[in-house]
This record gives C-alpha cells, sequence and structure tokens, in this order.
C-alpha cells in the first residue's frame, strides 16, 4: 500500500467530501438523540500543509486555499458551515481530515469510531484524537468494522467510507458488497462512499449498480474541475450518499454552484442526481 493522504490533503475532492459530511451531521444533530459514525477509512486525522509531502503537490492551493480566498457573493449555509469549521485549522497551517472535523461536529453523547489499516497514519490518529472519550481509533480494515460495529446501539448515523482506490475498479466491488451486507444489519443507516473521477462515461456500471442497493434512496453529487475527458488525472470527484437526510439535496443544490464556480479549473461543472428514490 503506497497511499499517503498527506499529498492530498485539502484539494477539490476534500472539500467536497467534508462539506457533504458536515451538512449530513449538521441533519443529524437536528434531533437530540445521540449518533454514531463509522469513518472506514480514516487516514492521519490532521495534515501539515507546510509538509514535503504537500508542498510536493500543491493540491491545498486549488482545493482549500483558493476557496478561502474566493470572494463570494453570498455564502450559503453549507459553505459558511464547512468554512467555518476548517478556518481553527487552517490558522495553524494544518488542514483537518475527516476523523478530526467529525470530532469537532460531535456533541457530547455522540460518538465516532475510526479505521486506519497502515500504522503511520493509524499512529498519528492516535495521538491526535485518543483522548477524546467519544472518539474509537482501531487498527483494522475499515470494510471488517462495518460488519463488526453495524448497527450501532444510537441506531441513528453515517459511516463514511473513503478508500484511496489503489485497487482502481476492484474498490467498487469491495464498496459496493460492503455497503450491500451493512444494509441488511443497518437498513436506516446513512451512507457516504467517495469516489473519484477521471472519465465520468466509466462510473456507469458502479452507477447502475448503486442504484440496486438495497436502501430506500439514494443520490450522486459530484464536483468536476475539469472536463473528464483524461483517464490519467483525477478531474474530479463524486459521493455516493444513501438513505440521505431530508432536503441534503437541496441544500447541496444551494451550494454546488458556488462551489464549482471558485475551484473550477476550466470546463469543469457539478452534478447532483437521485440514483434511486424512495417509493410512495
Ligand atoms: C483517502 S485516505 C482517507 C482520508 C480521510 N477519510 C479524510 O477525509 O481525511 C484513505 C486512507 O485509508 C487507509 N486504508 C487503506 N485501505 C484501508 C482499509 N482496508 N481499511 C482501513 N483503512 C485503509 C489508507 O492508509 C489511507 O490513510
Amino acid at each position: 500500500m503506497n497511499y499517503h493522504h498527506a499529498y492530498h490533503a485539502g484539494n477539490h475532492a476534500d472539500v467536497l467530501k467534508h462539506l457533504v459530511v458536515l451538512a449530513v451531521l449538521d441533519a443529524l444533530a437536528r434531533k437530540p438523540a445521540p449518533y454514531f459514525v463509522l469513518d472506514t477509512h480514516a487516514g492521519q486525522g490532521r495534515y501539515a500543509l507546510a509538509s514535503e509531502k504537500a508542498g510536493k503537490t500543491g493540491e491545498a492551493r486549488a482545493g482549500i486555499l483558493r476557496l478561502v480566498r474566493h470572494d463570494f457573493t453570498r455564502l450559503s449555509q453549507d459553505l459558511r458551515r464547512y468554512l467555518d469549521a476548517v478556518r481553527p485549522h487552517l490558522s495553524q497551517d494544518h488542514y483537518p481530515g475527516s476523523p478530526q472535523l467529525i470530532a469537532d461536529a460531535l456533541r457530547d453523547s455522540d460518538r465516532l469510531a475510526c479505521c486506519e489499516l497502515q500504522p503511520e497514519p493509524f499512529g498519528l490518529l492516535k495521538g491526535l484524537l485518543a483522548g477524546d472519550h467519544r472518539v474509537g481509533i482501531h487498527h483494522r480494515d475499515g470494510y471488517d468494522a462495518m460488519k463488526a460495529l453495524l448497527p450501532p446501539p444510537e441506531k441513528r448515523g453515517l459511516v463514511l467510507i473513503d478508500p484511496p482506490y489503489e485497487a482502481q475498479l476492484a474498490e467498487f466491488d469491495l464498496a459496493l458488497a460492503a455497503l450491500r451486507a451493512a444494509l441488511a444489519r443497518w437498513p436506516q443507516g446513512i451512507f457516504a462512499l467517495w469516489y473519484p473521477i477521471k472519465q465520468r462515461r466509466s462510473l456507469q456500471p458502479f452507477l447502475r449498480r448503486a442504484a440496486t442497493l438495497p436502501a430506500k434512496s439514494a443520490f450522486v453529487v459530484e464536483l468536476n474541475v475539469r472536463p473528464d475527458d483524461s483517464p490519467l488525472r483525477m478531474n474530479g470527484s463524486g459521493l455516493l450518499i444513501l438513505n440521505p437526510p431530508w432536503k441534503l439535496d437541496q441544500s447541496l443544490a444551494t451550494t454546488m454552484p458556488a462551489l464549482s464556480a471558485a475551484l473550477d479549473e476550466g470546463g469543469g461543472g457539478w452534478r447532483l442526481e437521485w440514483i434511486k428514490r424512495e417509493q410512495g
């Protein structure tokens, strides 16, 4: 396994993923009952933007660092929420990964379980969040954890699946199988699977299979910063959301035009498409 998220932290894909995750958590927090989050591929939790790895790719410069400098005429609620969550970390020259952002959002009775397979990011994540009584950090396979930790006693919550896609298309097989099994254990859970977009048409088989998952409803939200015509670059990314919270589609539809305008490198765009609707 060669993947190191430190090269990519704060890029356009992180921005989309983290903005959507926070919007889901805010929807869950509208009810007082505690919620549970499983972050299956957690990473190290927080990334130094001045590190050698971050400097090599400059991906944050075209992502979060561009977004914070953008002159928005009006900030949507989701954008404001995301920027407010990220700014305290940026002021310390760090970008927060999903475990940090989720931990910052939890209320006292909510819980987060993070899984990370590689020893180095696992150790860093433990150092960062082990003192937080609401957070469990597991050195284990995230897909296995979907069997072991679901359904949670809280009965409500989110599973974020953010794999590195080193296995390319085979990762979709793993993720879809894990989602199918997890829905059988926890049909009312909210699930968010992140995926990269190089050439969008190659995603069609995955999206067709995703629509057959036994969730009540599902949509995809995608952000492309360039045309999706090159198989060699990550031109955009998307999230498949199963059982999305009520009106999440509407709030994202308000946010995405501004997000897309801020991060566009020429010829990009965004889309939100329901692939499965709740019956009646
Ligand atoms: C894209 S990064 C995660 C980024 C993180 N979710 C965030 O938003 O900040 C993927 C991480 O998954 C880890 N990983 C790879 N395969 C895994 C597996 N089967 N189970 C758990 N972690 C895995 C990698 O070491 C890497 O740190």
